[in-house]
């Protein structure tokens, strides 16, 4: 991949549901969250069905496919339910993720290393399907190689752990979660994986991670959904893209 190729936004919209099921109702409704955002330039949606249905809905997921013109990035755990329920949707993407119930979100990375035997049949399924399969993974040696070997097309980047000790004043922690990001995007892209990057994400993050050309694509929810709240959700795709922008361009 070029130094110079395109970066997409994947928009997560989880917590647009997370403030409608807070009610009970209807609204806010995720599905309109994704049709202002795509308007405003996101180029895919991202939405992750828990187990535990905590925000996202099946009715969510099903009403973004139908709805959304853009490609549907489904974000689940390995479970035979989720893989029922994705294979029937028909979703551009899957991207396989660790879940735990009581986590307040997606803490870790998923252990490609460790449950390799336990993936290996969902990330074949998938492949079959026509679904581009997606591995949520810290930027590890050992699990970005067992994921080229699980013959995902795609890993992404869990780069949360660098975006907590970049808003937490964490220099020395930020510093090293950096190189291993830096590392680990080059090894993966070598290695012959399309790479994106998620988790904790804001605006100065995202732009700095956009200065390396070989992320494909970023996906962001929590922080743009905060901001949606003073500015508009248009408005905060528009200052992310800008920022994508500039930080692609400083990369060369
Ligand atoms: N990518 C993945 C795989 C995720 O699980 C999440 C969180 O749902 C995100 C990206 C977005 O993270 P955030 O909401 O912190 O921007």
């Amino acid at each position: 991949m070029s130094k110079a190729s395109p970066l997409r936004l994947g928009v997560n919209v989880d917590h647009v549901a997370t403030l409608r099921n807070a009610r009970g109702g209807a609204r806010p409704d995720p599905v309109r969250a994704a049709l202002v955002a795509i308007e405003a330039g996101a180029d895919g949606i991202t939405a992750h069905l828990r187990e535990d249905r905590r925000h996202i809905r099946d009715n969510d997921m099903a009403r973004l496919k139908a709805e959304i013109s853009r490609p549907l990035n489904f974000e689940m755990a390995a479970t035979e339910d989720m893989l029922r329920i994705s294979i029937a949707t028909k979703p551009h993407a899957v991207c396989l993720v660790p879940e735990r119930r009581e986590e307040l979100t997606t803490e870790g990375g998923l252990d490609v290393v460790g449950q390799h035997n336990a993936l290996t049949p969902y990330v074949a399924r998938l492949n079959d399907a026509g679904i581009r399969v997606s591995l949520f993974i810290a930027a590890d040696t050992a699990q970005i190689e067992m994921a080229a070997k699980l013959r995902a097309p795609v890993i992404e980047i869990h780069t949360g752990a660098w975006c907590d000790a970049v808003v937490n004043g964490h220099l020395d922690k930020a510093e090293s979660e950096w190189k291993r990001i830096v590392a680990g995007a080059a090894l993966a892209c070598s290695a012959g994986l399309e790479v994106h990057a998620g988790h904790g994400l804001d605006y100065a993050t995202a732009e700095k991670i956009a200065s390396l050309g070989e992320i494909a694509e970023l996906n962001i929810g929590y922080f743009m959904m905060g901001e949606a709240l003073f500015v508009g959700l248009g408005e905060t795709v528009r200052v992310m893209r800008a920022a994508m922008e500039r930080g692609r361009k400083a990369g060369g």
